[in-house]
């Protein structure tokens, strides 16, 4: 579509363009402009000043819907832009004039309430729109005197704002738009009542709207009792990101800290989040870490509030290289520079699995995931790659860093390859040569790669094997054991003599 009247553009404050490679992931659109959506001239220009081009494919299905009035229910990949999909359309309808409060974006944690809430200020900033975020852990009347002012938005974890409803601070009754992001963990059986009192202070003639990566048949009831003819988006014909590789490393849960430092010394991190399965094991491996010499933060649910906050935002600004947290942090964080995650601890369902590594390779760059996986987990890996469609590859004794850095971060060595390239390029003779050593070098490297993963097939199935006859073994014990304890037992006498 084309756009007249375009001055107001080169007064645009934009920022420097992103040149990463992207994949098909965000690049498959139907091309569509976000001009072509009749958006306010305002917040027109806090999209193109966030840097946006043209919306992703999320973005395309979900905007003209959610601005048409329809209930939605939208599946899209971790980092694809789900956030400006509901943001954007929830904006547009605020009616700046109104002193109410007319949409509520609920998600299931503080730091993305934070985030989310951030992602409204920056899309709205040329609009005067005012956008309120709430959560547990900070106090209640600091809420209720800003809640004396005009909001427009509200963004927030669902217990305050239950608190602020069921107290008659905060007024729903003319809250038309109620987003639920991380939709189906906010239908986690301990989030449901709360969502469900929620929705009696709204009025009945309202907007729901579902945004997560993962849909779970628990939606399905929600869906069914509280959803009006919902528009189904599902963007995940496959499972996983295309832009991020992902490995495994069998170990033993002593090596683990061993192992670990071997990767900080051969990857290329630019940032990465490290998952543990606990928070004592958070703390417990920080300090590890430490100790090895690398800088790192940690974070997770029983730390203060404010320490939470201030780890959250020196993390994202780049102060520190490595994270440390438990799934705390596993959804919807968006953090462009992570482009290494580490399963410390391997989790325990698909979902999480997918969440977490969703924290690289964001908006279709590139990242990697490495998967510490323990005799234990053997069969948990097994059964999520089953159920994400995907396979986690034994981890390589090099890995390719164009894998997961982005060209402009390549290594000098590899530059200086590159300038030889260049050199001999006006010597075709050579540049043959060169070629044939290269596709030579290449196929040995495939090889060897080869078999390293039958290598790693074959220590896992030898695993399996030992473990079978471990069972075995035990189950003859266990035989053996209960065959002792039928047995008669002797006279008491004889039992002391025995003793003696
Ligand atoms: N149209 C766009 N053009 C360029 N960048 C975009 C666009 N839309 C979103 N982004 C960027 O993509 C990144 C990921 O977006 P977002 O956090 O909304 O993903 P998500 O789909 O919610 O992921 P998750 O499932 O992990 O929560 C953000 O840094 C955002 O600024
Ligand atoms: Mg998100």
């Amino acid at each position: 579509m084309a756009h007249e009247n375009d001055s107001w553009k080169k007064q645009l404050n934009l920022p420097t363009k992103d040149e990463r490679p992207q994949t098909e992931d965000v690049t498959a659109t139907k091309g569509n402009e976000f001009e072509d959506y009749f958006l306010k001239r305002e917040l027109l220009m806090g999209i193109f000043e966030a840097g946006f081009e043209r919306p992703s494919p999320i973005q395309e299905e979900s905007i003209p819907i959610a601005l048409a009035g329809r209930d939605i229910l939208a599946r899209a990949k971790n980092g694809t832009g789900k956030t400006a999909a509901f943001v954007i359309p929830s904006l547009e309808k605020i009616n700046l004039k109104k002193n109410k409060v007319q949409a509520l974006l609920l998600v299931p944690t503080r730091e993305l309430a934070l985030q989310t809430a951030q992602v409204c200020k920056t899309l709205g900033k040329h609009m005067g729109v005012q956008v309120m975020v709430t959560t547990g852990g900070t106090t209640l009347k600091d809420d209720i005197m800003r809640l004396g002012e005009t909001v427009h938005i509200i963004v927030g974890t669902p217990g305050r704002i239950l608190d602020l409803a069921g107290k008659g601070v905060a007024n729903f009754s003319e809250c038309t738009t109620f987003v639920m992001d991380e939709a189906d963990k906010l239908l986690s059986p301990e989030f449901t009542p709360i969502v469900e009192q929620l929705l009696t202070y709204f009025p009945k003639e309202r907007q729901i709207m579902l945004y997560s990566a993962t849909f779970p048949m628990i939606v399905k009831t929600f869906k069914d009792k509280h959803m009006v003819k919902p528009y189904e988006i599902n963007l995940m014909d496959e499972l996983t990101l295309r832009g991020v590789t992902q490995y495994y490393a069998f170990v033993e849960e002593r090596q683990k800290v061993h192992c670990l430092n071997t990767l900080f010394s051969k990857l290329q991190i630019n940032q990465s989040i490290i998952f543990c399965n606990s928070t004592n094991r958070v703390e417990l491996l920080a300090k590890k870490i430490t100790e090895l010499g690398y800088s790192c933060f940690y974070s997770h649910a029983k730390m203060l509030q404010s320490h939470r906050n201030r780890v959250f935002h020196d993390f994202r600004n780049g102060v520190c290289r490595n994270l440390v947290c438990s799934d705390l942090l596993t959804r919807g964080i968006d953090i462009q520079a992570v482009n290494v995650v580490i399963n410390f601890d391997f989790p325990k369902n698909a979902e999480t699995y997918l969440h977490r590594i969703g924290r690289s390779g964001r908006f279709g760059h590139l990242g990697l995931a490495i998967n510490l996986i323990t005799y234990e987990d053997r069969f948990n890996l097994y059964k999520i790659e089953q159920e994400l469609g995907t396979e986690i590859q034994a981890i390589p004794p090099v890995i390719d860093k164009r894998l997961y850095v982005a060209p402009s971060a390549l290594d000098q060595p590899e530059n200086e390859q590159q300038q030889q390239q260049k050199r001999l390029q006006y010597n075709p003779q050579q540049q043959q040569q060169q070629q044939q050593h290269q596709q030579q070098h290449q196929h040995q490297q495939q090889q060897h790669f080869h078999q390293q993963q039958q290598m790693a097939h074959h220590m896992y199935q030898q695993q399996q094997q030992m473990n079978h006859q471990q069972q075995q073994h035990f189950h003859q014990q266990q035989q053996f054991h209960q065959q002792q304890q039928q047995r008669p037992q002797p006279p008491p006498q004889l039992q002391q003599q025995q003793r003696r």
